[in-house]
């Protein structure tokens, strides 16, 4: 069209002109030179475009879970490793405990959405990571949320790299403030010397940040009790931690060692 103010005025349902065109003989005609498509070839493209978006969204899960796969490396594989069907259980406190896990995952959706995290504390091999990597996997299967696990070895070195500005702080964290669910294992490693202030504040704004945005962060940790917890890490970080979380103690024999007390290792 030479003059688009005329085109705009020739297609405009506002004028004098418009009201005496029939626009239903125009559809009309324009409907006649559509293809025509029997039922079947309609459920046919349509059954194509469910199929396809239905891969689409597998594609995103596994894409998704390859990222917490690289974290958490392949003892804690998300894809068949850890998950709440290959929990054993070899002690009643383990029932317990998975019971509830189990319950979290029902609801899952609100429990995200309410950035309900979970607090799981016990000693070495008791399978602290395995269920938090279990309840993350679920978050990205049933939700399509995205997860990431941070063993805090890594955060300190991360962030002594970074020391030198706040920009660079921010970059390291970031990734982690921003994906929906996180795994933090292990905040004081055990023999480490506790967290310099510095990495404490981190830490302590790593968590804060994403309890303000509503997003879940499961901890895992070497602690006997809540409150060698608190004397550690804080009860401001416990403080949020626990709120609307799971608080798990996870007090039972290691997994590593479970033959010793019967199992079958
Ligand atoms: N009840 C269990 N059933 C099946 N596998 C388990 C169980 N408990 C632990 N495991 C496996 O044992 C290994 C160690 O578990 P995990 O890393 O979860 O322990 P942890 O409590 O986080 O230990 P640590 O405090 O030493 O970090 C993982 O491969 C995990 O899958
Ligand atoms: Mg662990």
């Amino acid at each position: 069209m030479e003059n688009g103010k005329e085109g705009r005025q020739a297609t405009s349902v506002n004028t004098p002109e418009a009201e005496k065109v029939d626009f239903s003989e125009l559809m009309r005609r324009k409907l006649a030179e559509m293809p025509r498509r029997s039922p079947e070839e309609l459920a046919a493209i349509e059954a194509k475009r469910a199929e396809k978006e239905k891969d689409d969204i597998r594609r995103e899960i596994v894409r998704k879970l390859s990222i917490l796969k690289k974290d958490v490396g392949a003892r804690l594989d998300p894809f068949k490793r850890a998950t709440v069907d290959t929990f054993e259980v070899y002690d009643p406190e383990q029932e317990k405990t998975l019971r509830r896990v189990r319950e979290y995952i029902d609801d899952i959706e609100t429990n995200v959405a309410a950035g309900n995290g979970a607090f799981l504390i016990g000693p070495p091999g008791t399978g602290k990571d395995h269920l938090a990597v279990a309840i993350a996997r679920e978050a990205v299967i049933r939700l399509g949320a995205s997860a990431r696990w941070l063993d805090v070895a890594t955060l300190r070195s991360d962030l002594r790299d970074s020391i030198k500005s706040s920009k660079a702080e921010k970059r390291t964290l970031g990734p982690y403030l921003k994906t929906d669910v996180l795994i933090l294992s292990d905040p004081i490693p055990p023999g480490s010397g506790g967290l310099s202030d510095f990495q404490a504040d981190a830490l302590f704004r790593l968590i804060d940040g994403r309890w303000r945005e509503l997003r879940p962060t499961l901890i895992t940790a070497n602690f006997r009790s809540e409150e060698e917890a608190e004397g550690v890490l804080g009860s401001q970080v416990v403080d949020r931690l626990s709120h609307g979380g799971l608080r798990l103690r996870c007090q039972w024999a290691s997994f590593r060692r479970r033959g010793d007390h019967g199992g079958d290792s």
